[in-house]
């Protein structure tokens, strides 16, 4: 003990004695926030702080060499008493918090200890001078115990309302059994938000759950190990409004399948959290022996009406075969991605159905593609504005998909195997972006081209037909355009202004048969997404699809029709020519009864030779 106090007085006397030590290199000071970063000696600490300041950040160097302990009293100058929130991050070397380490923030009301890699140890007088603390993080401190947290928040900070402890106690082998102490300290809290993800903790029992967790608002439990105790769940959380349970080892079973139908409701998530509106559940397995034995079930059913967003990602479930009654009233997002599903019922999504946002790119629906199901998939979501059915392995589309989503603005068809494209979207008025890459399309068929064009031309009062001498609409019109090269939209707030739509990465072949989808790349006004580099397959070559080489394979189109009509329209001519010449010859020859027959039989042998000869002409073409 009392070479720590020879190291702490040290310390002490060396800050006062390089009090004068300028401090400016390292803090920056605007408005009422105070930057200081590259702490490597308790002298670089700030003794005091601009009177403006009211938020803080100190930050320790790489090298924050002989900095083990933080000690007490260094804000104690008055300057220190206006700020109210402290956030001190990466002095890694630190491996303990004195008593009265934030004596003088009398004021504080936020204090964020982060990444001190060492920390192991907070006094448990730590914390007796800042009264008023309502926000506690101490997240990314790995070697830091939950027991340790406890002794020295019990008693001490009456208003704590948040907690974060994210990625507590990894250093230690064993999880921390949450037991008396811990469950004493945030008893008498009245949390309203607290966050242990990613922490090394095992258990949360009925006790925690009923008279712990009772305020909460916001709980994160992902990447935890701990053992849930659904049964305990119900009504406990009537507050609750964000419950993020993805990647636990413990998850809740989603019962996707009303395979319990004739179980009890008793172990359901969701059966009475009355006020939640975010749920996140990602990384759930499908199958767990180990889970369907503890775990709870978490069955749509179930779900609260109250719910806006739920999030399933990176799921192992293939199949959702089901029959949900009723429907979610308040429901806004659905993300699914990134995971193995196959077969999705449309009946699951009426449940869901007043979604804005579906997001199920990254999937295997491909395998459902020629089932009646999927040309009904989305026949509920009336609402839905924003779809993401990238990456499915889909090799085509039903016509009629969309028929029932009117309202769709972000339509998400990228990475699947699509060859072409016969999908009506002339209804879909409000389309802004339609991203159609990296599939295997050769063209587009007329009727999509005409389609945009026509949604287009609806959406944007300013490109229907304003005077060619217009220059100033002109110009507008390319400026739009231009701002096209934005990436991949992310949010509905992202989409451009003008319907855009990416063909990029696919196989496009110019012929002229496909001459009006060359003509629409070069002259539509929807905006192509990097239309100045997009190519085409062309007589063995690439031909870029600018304005010389539209012109070039108009030319070649305009010559090859010069061909076949010569080739067929010169041999026929002279071939009239000469049944005439020789008609009339006969006519001299023949007497006047004989007529009518002949006409006939003349008329047969010409349609013959016609025939011959455009065989002939279509064999030299080629
Ligand atoms: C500082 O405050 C002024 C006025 O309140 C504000 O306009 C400005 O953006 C602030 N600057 C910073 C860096 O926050
Ligand atoms: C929960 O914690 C994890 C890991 O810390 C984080 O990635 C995730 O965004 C958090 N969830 C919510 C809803 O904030
Ligand atoms: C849900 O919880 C609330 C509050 O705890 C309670 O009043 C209500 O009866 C519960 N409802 C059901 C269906 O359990
Ligand atoms: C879905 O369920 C129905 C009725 O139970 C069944 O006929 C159908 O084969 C199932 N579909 C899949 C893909 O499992
Ligand atoms: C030209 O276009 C602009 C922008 O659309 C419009 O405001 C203006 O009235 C037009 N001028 C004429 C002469 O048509
Ligand atoms: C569009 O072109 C830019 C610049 O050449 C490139 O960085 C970008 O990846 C391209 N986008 C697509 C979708 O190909």
């Amino acid at each position: 003990m009392w070479q720590f106090y020879i190291i702490t007085s040290t310390l002490i006397v060396l800050i006062v004695n390089v009090d004068s030590l300028n401090n400016d290199n390292i803090c920056v000071q605007s408005n009422e926030t105070s930057t200081c970063k590259g702490i490597r000696l308790m002298t670089d600490m700030p003794a005091a702080i601009s009177e403006s300041a009211r938020i803080v950040y100190l930050q320790g160097a790489i090298d924050s060499l002989s900095f083990k302990t933080f000690p007490n009293r260094i804000f104690e100058d008055p300057s220190w008493r206006n700020v109210f929130t402290l956030t001190l991050s990466d002095f890694k070397f630190v491996t303990q918090i004195e008593q009265h380490a934030f004596a003088g923030l009398e004021n504080l009301k936020s204090l964020s200890i982060l990444r001190f890699v060492s920390l192991r140890e907070i006094n448990s007088n730590a914390f007796d001078t800042t009264p008023i603390l309502k926000k506690l993080d101490l997240s990314f401190n790995p070697a830091l115990s939950f027991s340790e947290v406890a002794n020295a928040i019990t008693e001490k900070v009456p208003h704590l309302d948040h907690l974060s402890l994210v990625g507590l106690n990894k250093q230690s082998i064993v999880p921390y059994v949450i037991g008396s102490t811990f469950k004493a300290a945030l008893a008498n809290k009245r949390l309203t938000y607290l966050d242990m993800s990613n922490a090394n903790f095992a258990s949360l029992d009925k006790e925690i759950i009923m008279n712990v967790f009772m305020n909460l608002r916001f709980l994160n439990l992902s990447f935890t190990i701990m053992a849930w105790m659904p049964a305990h769940l119900d009504g406990s959380m009537p507050e609750l409004e964000t419950l993020d349970l993805s990647y636990c080892l413990y998850a809740p079973r989603l019962d996707l399948e009303n395979r319990n139908k004739k179980k009890s409701n008793k172990n359901k998530l969701g059966h009475n959290l009355s006020s939640l509106k975010y749920l996140y559940v990602n990384g759930l397995k499908q199958f767990d022996n180990f889970r369907s034995r503890n775990g709870i079930t978490l069955e749509p059913g179930w779900l609260n009406p109250s719910l806006e967003y739920f999030e399933l990602r990176e799921s192992d479930i293939r199949v959702i075969n089901v029959t949900i009654l009723g429907r979610l009233d308040k429901f806004r997002k659905l993300d699914m991605s990134n995971g193995e599903f196959e077969f999705i019922s449309p009946k699951f999504f009426s449940y869901f159905a007043p979604m804005k946002t579906l997001m199920l790119g990254g999937n295997r629906l491909g395998k459902m593609e020629h089932m009646m199901e999927f040309h009904e998939l989305l026949s509920h979501l009336h609402q839905l504005e924003w779809l993401n059915l990238d990456d499915n392995e889909l090799t085509f589309v039903p016509k009629r998909l969309f028929s029932s989503n009117r309202e769709i603005k972000f339509l998400d068809l990228h990475a699947n195997h699509l060859n072409n494209l016969k999908i009506d979207i002339m209804h879909l008025h409000n389309l802004k972006y339609l991203d159609l890459s990296e599939n295997r399309l050769r063209t587009l068929p007329v009727e999509i081209t005409a389609a945009l064009d026509v949604v287009l031309a609806k959406q944007s009062s300013y490109f229907v037909v304003t005077s060619a001498n217009n220059i100033s609409s002109l110009k507008q019109i390319r400026s739009e355009s231009h701002r096209s090269e934005i990436g991949r939209p992310v949010h509905l707030g992202d989409l451009p202004d003008i319907l855009t739509v990416d063909i990029t990465g696919n196989p496009l072949e110019c012929s002229c048969d496909n001459l009006y989808f060359v003509e629409w790349i070069s002259n539509t006004r929807v905006n192509l997404v990097n239309r100045s580099d997009l190519t085409c397959h062309f007589q063995e070559a690439e031909l870029t699809l600018n304005k010389e080489g539209v012109s070039r394979l108009q030319y070649h189109c305009s010559k090859l029709a010069v061909i076949i009509v010569t080739s067929i329209s010169v041999p026929v001519t002279l071939l009239i020519g000469l049944a005439i010449v020789c008609c009339l010859k006969r006519r001299c020859c023949r007497k006047q009864s004989r007529r009518p027959k002949l006409a006939k039989d003349s008329h047969a042998t010409y349609e013959a030779n016609i025939k011959y000869i455009r065989c002939d002409s279509k064999r030299d073409m080629l």
